[in-house]
């Protein structure tokens, strides 16, 4: 009876011991494996995305990569468009911002993620109100070309654009928000030549202004150009240097930064206010070349460059593409073909 008695117990005993391994909090080998691997790329992208969009207090524009980015497109989602919730602020990404800021007014059109857009983006979280995708800007899947073989860009409103002689705009692309910025010009005419797009022109103003602190003798010579005024002054270089030796240092209509807006050529007294290599030499155009970063500008035809940018050295053509890609471009002494691309 003893032994019976004993024998039962050894056997709970055993039982009880064998339940207690299984259920062990120690994940043994095949488990740990199965949990640490994504299984999926929708589980990927939506990591780290919380339950309730969100959109990021950061500003974002593009070639951002991060968090911060997949939450904006996460978000933008929530709200009717269809971004791939990659990371990366792609060209989709900056379509979506554009289309946004084009559908209102009191939005800046430049493609740039900023604090007054997600002002009203949080809006539309927040009264579950839906956008009409593409209304402002269409999406552009086709790609079209120039006659001398560019492809037309899909988004010509875009602060980073890339014009060049692979990249043209839209023939009847013109700026909406053109202005005369208050900086000093070699005359007094009113030409169009002296607009240039609102935030292009803030950023000049200021740039001029501590030039001035400077005492430097600063002059805007010519910014915006429409592409029929493109056309013509190219067609004149055409006639007088023969097209091949016009097109290194005119554009071809389409293919000139002049039609964005977002650029202007500067002068100075000492050079009889010339736009010629010898402003580079200038007190005005060394501290240009210092400086123009600090305001969102960059020398968009560099010495040395000529090969990536199909043109010869112009000290005094700035484009604006915005502090940070300035900033960045100026001191890694590249051109903007090798930021974007
Ligand atoms: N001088 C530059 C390349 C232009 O014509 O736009
Ligand atoms: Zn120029």
């Amino acid at each position: 009876m003893l032994l019976k008695r004993i024998m039962i117990a050894c056997l709970f005993i055993c039982i009880f011991t064998l339940l207690s391994a299984c259920s062990t909090d120690e994940p043994s080998e095949s488990t740990d494996e199965v949990t640490s691997e994504p299984t999926s790329e929708t589980a990927e992208e939506t990591e780290s995305l919380p339950t309730e969009a969100i959109f990021p207090e950061v500003e974002l524009q593009k070639k951002d990569v991060g968090k911060h980015v997949k939450l904006l497109q996460y978000a933008l989602n929530q709200i009717g468009y269809d971004l791939k919730v990659n990371g990366t602020y792609d060209e989709a990404t900056t379509w979506a911002i554009t289309d946004f800021q084009l559908q209102h007014e009191e939005l800046m059109d430049i493609g740039v993620y900023n604090e007054e857009t997600r002002a009203i983006l949080k809006q539309y979280l927040n009264e579950n109100n839906q956008i009409d995708p593409g209304l402002g800007l269409p999406y552009n899947t086709e790609t079209t070309s120039t006659q001398s073989g560019s492809k037309i860009i899909g988004n010509p409103y875009d602060q980073l654009s890339l014009i060049n002689k692979d990249f043209a705009l839209p023939a009847d692309y013109i700026p909406e928000d053109l202005v005369v910025p208050d900086v000093r010009f070699p005359f007094t005419e009113d030409l169009p030549k002296k607009q240039m797009r609102e935030v292009a022109a803030r950023a000049l103003e200021d740039l001029f202004e501590a030039a001035d602190e400077e005492g430097l003798e600063l002059f805007a010579q010519s910014g915006y150009r429409s592409f029929e005024r493109q056309e013509a002054i190219f067609t004149s270089n055409v006639n007088l240097h023969g097209e091949e030796a016009a097109n290194t240092f005119s554009a071809r209509p389409g293919e000139s930064e002049h039609q964005t807006g977002l650029t202007m050529d500067v002068t100075s007294p000492d050079i009889g206010f010339k736009l010629i290599v010898e402003f580079g030499e200038t007190d005005e155009g060394k501290w240009i070349a210092e400086h123009a970063a600090d305001f969102g500008f960059i020398i968009r035809y560099p010495k040395g460059k000529e090969e990536i940018t199909q043109y010869q050295y112009e000290p005094w053509h700035l484009r604006y593409v915005g502090e940070k890609a300035a900033k960045e471009i100026t001191e890694k002494g590249i051109t903007l073909e090798e930021y974007l691309l």
